[in-house]
C-alpha cells in the first residue's frame, strides 16, 4: 500500500473536513501519498483528483462543508460508471480509497469492494442513521444548530403565547428532532420511529393550555410530514393557531463541535489505521466512546433505531 485516496460523498455534514484532515495527516505519518477526489464519486469517474500534502489539510479542522466537495452520483450506480472509477483509481496508481459519508456512499463503496477494488466507510451525516455507530460526524453540529433556533423560537413563542412547529431533517430518521426536543424542551416530538397522531398533539396541547402552559414548540422530523401539514391539521381539526418554522439546510452548515472534531479525528485515523492493516469493505464507528469496526455489508442490511428511553424520557419530561 503506497497510496490512498479519501472522497467525500452524499450530504455534506459539519465535521467532514476534520476527517479528510485526520485521513491525510495520518496516511502521510505513515509514510503512505494521499489523494483528494473532487465531488464524490462523480469525480471519481472523471478522475477529478489530486495530491494532498500536509498543508493541503491546514486551517480546516474548523470549517463546515467539505474541501473536497460532495455530489449525490446516479451514474456510480451502473456497471459502467463503477468501471470508469476503478479505471481512473488504477491510472492515478491508487491502491485503496476511504468514503466519508451516509449509507448511500457506503453502498457506493461496498460494491468497489465487490469488484475487488479495497474501500473503508467513515459515517458522516446530520442524520445520525447509521448502524454500527452510536454517532455519526456532523450530528452533534447540526443539533446544536436546531437547539440555537429552539431557543430564539422559544423567546417569541413566549411572548406572543403561541405554538410554534419546528421541522428539522434526518431523512427517515428522528434522532435529530427527538435529541433536539428533548435539549430544547419541546412539548412534543414526532418522529418516525413512534408514530403519534394528530388527536394525542391536540390533547397535549389542550391539557397544557388547561394547566396554565401558554405556549408550545412542537418539532417535527422531516420522514413524519411537513411543519406546515401539521399546521393545517391542528387548525382543522381544533382550530389551535400555529406559526410555522422550516429549519432547512441551515441544519447541515456551520463550524462542526469540539465533539464532531473529535469524532472525525478519531474515526478517520481509524480508516487508515484499517487500510494498513489490508482490511477492506469495513465502517469505523463508535460505540460506548470506543472506536469500533462494522462491516459495510451488517451496516446496509442491519436497522438503525432511535434510542427508545430517550424517547420516553422525552415523554415523561415534556408533561
Ligand atoms: O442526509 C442529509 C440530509 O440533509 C437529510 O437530512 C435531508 O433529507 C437530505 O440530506 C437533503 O438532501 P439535499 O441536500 O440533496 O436536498
Amino acid at each position: 500500500m503506497k497510496r490512498i485516496g479519501v472522497l467525500t460523498s452524499g450530504g455534506d455534514a459539519p465535521g467532514m473536513n476534520a476527517a479528510i484532515r485526520a485521513v491525510v495527516r495520518k496516511g502521510i505519518y505513515h509514510g503512505l501519498e494521499v489523494y483528494g477526489i473532487y465531488q464524490g464519486y462523480a469525480g471519481l469517474i472523471e478522475g477529478k483528483m489530486e495530491k494532498l500534502e500536509l498543508g493541503s489539510v491546514g486551517d480546516i479542522i474548523h470549517r463546515g462543508g467539505t474541501m473536497l466537495y460532495s455530489a449525490r452520483c446516479e451514474a456510480f450506480k451502473t456497471e459502467e460508471g463503477r468501471k470508469q472509477a476503478i479505471e481512473q483509481l488504477k491510472k492515478h496508481e491508487i491502491d485503496a480509497l476511504v468514503v466519508i459519508g451516509g449509507d448511500g456512499s457506503f453502498r457506493g463503496a461496498l460494491k468497489l469492494c465487490e469488484e475487488g477494488f479495497p474501500a473503508v466507510g467513515v459515517p458522516g451525516t446530520i442524520d445520525n442513521d447509521i448502524p454500527g455507530t452510536d454517532f455519526t460526524i456532523g450530528f452533534d453540529t447540526a443539533l446544536n444548530t436546531i437547539i440555537d433556533a429552539i431557543d430564539k423560537i422559544r423567546d417569541t413563542a413566549t411572548s406572543h403565547e403561541r405554538t410554534f412547529i419546528i421541522e428539522v431533517m434526518g431523512r427517515d430518521a428522528g434522532d435529530l428532532a427527538l435529541w433536539s426536543g428533548l435539549a430544547g424542551g419541546a412539548e412534543s416530538i414526532l418522529i418516525p420511529e413512534s408514530p403519534q397522531d394528530i388527536d394525542q398533539i391536540i390533547e397535549r396541547i389542550e391539557q397544557g393550555r388547561a394547566r396554565g402552559k401558554r405556549h408550545s414548540i412542537i418539532i417535527v422530523a422531516e420522514g413524519v410530514s411537513t411543519a406546515g401539514d401539521v399546521a393545517r391539521r391542528l387548525k382543522e381539526k381544533a382550530s389551535i393557531e400555529t406559526r410555522v418554522t422550516v429549519l432547512g439546510h441551515i441544519q447541515r452548515g456551520g463550524q462542526p463541535t469540539a465533539f464532531d472534531r473529535v469524532l472525525a479525528s478519531r474515526l478517520g485515523a481509524k480508516a487508515v489505521d484499517l487500510l494498513l492493516n489490508g482490511e477492506s469493505g469495513k465502517m469505523v464507528g463508535i460505540r460506548n466512546n470506543q472506536i469500533v469496526v462494522n462491516d459495510i455489508r451488517d451496516v446496509l442490511t442491519d436497522r438503525h433505531n432511535v434510542e427508545e428511553s430517550l424517547v420516553q424520557l422525552a415523554r415523561e419530561l415534556s408533561i
